[in-house]
């Protein structure tokens, strides 16, 4: 990989303390975190529920930075609109943000992304770690990100998938956007993951869980 491209970081507030979930996330961004990583889960696509647009549009009251909302639910062409104006809230500029749905989810995945895409928000599709990617080939031209998933998707703190990284490989020679890595990052899966062809890491409970934000930001890139 190019050692000069930066490689850009997203704190997954999934681990934050959501007690004092602003300055957790003021906080992450100081240290240098380049998104915001939002993990929305409807307790029928993944075994858990995690927070939805009330949350998304709270998060919209004060972050500049883009936001990365990874929604982990069945039928999500349903609640994109829901998503999409509540990060919009108060004339927010969302060229930069992503709402990245699940492939699985989805049985019109171009319809899905172009209504991201129609929102001015950039659109992204996510695999689980059973799915394959390269089905999806004729997917990419609509997307401007793709999540490879390193853990089932559910629950932060799960071990790194090594395998995965046979799919970032695969999309580093056939796709030109964005390639995030969402699950057990930390600084070792992180080297493997950018010499692999990531441009994007997704980090929960590595961040959250460190007592500087700062130096765990830096251990990643
Ligand atoms: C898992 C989520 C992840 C999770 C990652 O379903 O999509 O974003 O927060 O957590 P860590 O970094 O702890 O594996
Ligand atoms: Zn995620």
């Amino acid at each position: 990989m190019d050692k000069l491209k930066i490689m850009k970081i997203a704190p997954s507030i999934l681990s934050a303390d959501f007690g004092r979930l602003q300055t957790e996330v003021e906080s992450v961004l100081e240290a240098g975190a380049e998104m915001i990583h939002v993990d929305v889960m409807d307790g029928h696509f993944v075994p858990n529920i995690s927070i939805g647009v009330p949350v998304v549009a709270n998060l919209a009251g004060f972050v500049k930075a883009p936001l990365d909302v990874h929604l982990m639910i069945e039928n999500p062409d349903k609640y994109i609109g829901a998503f999409a104006d509540a990060m919009a809230r108060n004339e927010r500029d969302v060229s930069n943000d992503y709402i990245v749905v699940h492939a699985e989810a989805c049985e019109d995945l171009i319809g899905v992304l172009d209504s991201i895409r129609s929102r001015g928000i950039k659109a992204g599709f996510s695999v689980k770690p059973g799915t394959a990617i390269e089905k999806y080939e004729d997917m990419l031209k609509y997307t401007d990100m793709v999540l490879i998933m390193t853990v089932e998707p559910g629950f932060g703190g799960q071990k790194f998938m090594p395998n995965m990284m046979s799919k970032v490989k695969w999309l580093s020679k056939n796709f030109n956007g964005e390639i995030e890595i969402d699950g057990g990052i930390n600084a070792e899966t992180a080297k493997v993951s950018a010499e692999n062809g990531a441009t994007v890491l997704v980090a929960g409970s590595y961040v959250f869980g460190a007592k500087d934000y700062k130096s765990a930001i830096e251990s990643l890139r």
